[in-house]
């Protein structure tokens, strides 16, 4: 949801405005309806931007055809419309009165309208509908009143409420500056040329070492030289973070879509989710010098598991034995699929470790009156770590002096600035597509993670509970999804059936109905198709009155859950001329399926991550088959940063 790119470079040598045109076609992925850049023109010390509505390629198109961009400084941004209609006019930059600032801005000033009316009163003119465009008069307003341009960015951004990524260019000093209060900004330096953008994507191409900016922090850079202050004006020296996602995760890699790559990336993710995760236990516990020696995946896995006793042992999270052993409960905060990821999680927990979980979606918990408690451990699980909602929430729960641990793909974002607690990373790499696929499945593993970690501390024993099965099945898992991908054809040829159909009903029971919920968001997002997911046991209370002939119904089969609870609900939809399509990790004994898919068996607690891959793939094929945009379905972002 909406785009940051910056460049400023010590020689002219390298156009900026191609640079930022790059990084924005990187950004593209956040979800945006307009763009624009501005750079700096040395000719005549002016600034020059160029803005349209629509895609991209409206931009890039006006950029190569007519204007070169010959400069060494520019700003440039994708807009999501929040104020003011996707027009060319609202497309970001925004210019002050004298055309000397412009300004990019990510969020919301909550306070424009106010700030606008003083601008106005003090002889400003505006030309947009937006909240940002204030911004440059501000900026501009304290120019006007002597304070140099540093002082000027500095008191705009005490004086401007709501949350705002802000790059702003300033022609006559030639200068750029970065200010954050809420949405993400990195920085990146290499060979004197500053880079800067809303995430690390546009900037793996040049450098994987990047600074990430933190809240009250604006970042000033001149003629090589960078500055960090505080909002109070105060210097601050900050670190360097090594990223090591690399810059082939940003491309298609020869698959037609990133999500289609994203899918076929999973046993990959899984692997690296887990794998240094899972240690002898005698190297774990809080003597941080104790070697981590994972399982060896190319040796006899039984064995190596019958050897010695493993455990889970998470680099980032910083629950003490002290925070599980006085945690009466644990609570998720979470939106969208990363919610479906979070019902599946607290199911693992209320099995494994005994303790009561709940579930919220930050968007309810946050204007809700639920009583946190300081014995709690709140779970923020979000892919982007940028999502308002649930930060929000995650912000209240601190506040109330709950323990914050999140579960997140993206390093150094918003989620784990305020997660006091610690991160458990889902290590995916950079999920592009829009819809949820690799990150959705490596939330899950982490959810199982963490409870396996907590029950380490608390001691409950599960019946039947055998850790060396499950720890098994986790190291068995990327083959088992392997196996699933294989059958990428036969899933497409069930699509091409069903790919007209305008209505879905996806069911499972226990652990698989989230991700009957999941399945449906999947076909929803991005095939446009309407689809339910429902609980199984619930659909006779009310949802089959909707069943006839022309309803497909996607049923989760498993055999260690309930199957025959599920099969009986299968006859009720026949007995209504329903459509049934299966996917089971067995051979139910039913006539009268339509299509049945096949997946590999493994334990309880992993079986979600194994039947949301052809769920995925069915949503896939289907939106080919049908022609929509599948990495940028319509109206839909991938960082939600707005409420
Ligand atoms: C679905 C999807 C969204 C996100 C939701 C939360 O495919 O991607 O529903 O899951 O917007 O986003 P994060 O996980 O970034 O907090």
């Amino acid at each position: 949801m909406c785009g940051i790119m910056g460049f400023y470079g010590i020689s002219e040598e390298e156009s900026a405005g191609l640079v930022v045109l790059k990084g924005l076609q990187n950004l593209e992925y956040r979800g945006y309806d307009s763009s624009g850049i501005a750079y700096y023109n040395s000719l005549n010390n002016k600034i020059e931007s160029i803005k349209r509505s629509g895609k991209l390629a409206n931009l890039s198109k006006e950029i190569l055809c007519g204007n070169p961009l010959k400069s060494g400084i520019a700003i440039g941004h994708i807009r999501w419309a929040t104020h003011g209609k996707p027009t060319n006019e609202n497309a970001h930059p925004h210019l002050d009165c004298t055309g000397n600032i412009a300004i990019v801005h990510n969020g919301i000033i909550e306070n424009y309208i106010k700030l606008k009316g003083r601008l106005l009163k003090n002889g400003h003119k505006f030309i947009t509908d937006t909240d940002s465009e204030v911004i440059a008069h501000l900026i501009e307003d304290y120019i006007l009143q002597g304070f140099s341009f540093s002082e000027s960015v500095r008191r705009s951004a005490l004086e401007m409420k709501g949350s705002f990524a802000v790059a702003i260019l300033y022609a006559p000093e030639k200068r750029v500056a970065a200010v954050k209060y809420g949405p993400p900004l990195v920085l990146a330096q290499k060979g004197g040329n500053l880079y800067f953008a809303s995430d690390i994507s546009p900037l793996l191409e040049y450098t994987g070492e990047v600074i990430y900016l933190k809240n009250s922090e604006i970042a000033y850079f001149n003629d090589g030289v960078l500055d960090i202050l505080s909002f109070g004006g105060k210097k601050v020296k900050k670190k360097v973070a090594k990223i090591n996602w690399d810059a082939s995760k940003v491309a298609k890699s020869g698959f037609s879509h990133f999500m289609q790559k994203e899918i076929y990336e999973q046993p990959s993710c899984i692997l690296d989710a887990f794998s240094s995760r899972i240690v002898f236990e005698n190297n774990i516990g809080d003597n941080k010098s104790s070697k981590i020696v994972s399982i060896d995946k190319n040796k006899n896995i039984a064995q190596q598991l019958a050897a010695k006793k493993f455990k889970v042992a998470l680099e980032d999270l910083r629950l003490t034995k002290k925070d599980v052993e006085s945690a009466q409960r644990i609570v998720f905060v979470a939106c969208g699929s990363s919610y479906y990821a979070s019902l599946i999680s607290g199911y693992i927990i209320e099995s494994l470790c005994g303790l009561p979980a709940i579930v919220h979606y930050g968007s309810e918990f946050r204007y809700g009156s639920f009583p946190v408690k300081n014995t709690d451990i709140v779970v923020g699980i979000s892919q982007s770590g940028e999502t308002a909602d649930t930060n929000s929430a995650l912000e209240l729960a601190l506040a109330k002096k709950a323990k914050v641990v999140s579960i997140c793909n993206v390093p150094g974002s918003q989620i784990t600035a305020i997660s006091n607690k610690g991160v458990i990373y889902t290590h995916a790499g950079p999920e592009i597509g829009v819809a949820s696929t690799k990150a959705f499945t490596s939330q899950i593993l982490c959810g199982l993670l963490l409870a396996l970690f907590i029950r380490q501390y608390n001691g409950f024993l599960p019946l039947g509970y055998d850790p060396s099965v499950l720890f098994k099945d986790i190291v068995e898992l990327p083959q088992k999804i392997e196996k699933i991908l294989l059958e990428g054809e036969k899933i497409r040829d069930v699509a091409k059936k069903y790919y007209k159909s305008p209505n879905f009903l996806y069911l499972g029971r226990g652990i698989l109905y989230p991700i009957a919920l999941e399945g449906a968001l999947k076909l929803k997002e991005i095939s446009y198709i309407h689809a339910e997911g429902y609980p199984a046991g619930e659909m006779k209370h009310g949802p089959i009155a909707i069943i006839d002939e022309n309803m497909p119904v996607m049923f989760l089969l498993s055999n260690n859950l309930l199957s025959s609870k599920t099969v009986s609900n299968i006859e009720e939809i026949k007995a209504r001329d329903g459509i049934i399509i299966t996917i089971s990790d067995y051979e139910p004994d039913i006539e009268g399926i339509s299509d049945a898919i096949k997946i590999p068996e493994t334990s309880l607690f992993l079986s979600p991550i194994l039947y949301a891959v052809p769920l995925q793939l069915f949503a896939y094929h289907i939106a080919l088959l049908k022609g929509t945009d599948i990495d940028q379905p319509r109206n839909l972002a991938k960082s939600v940063t707005v409420e």
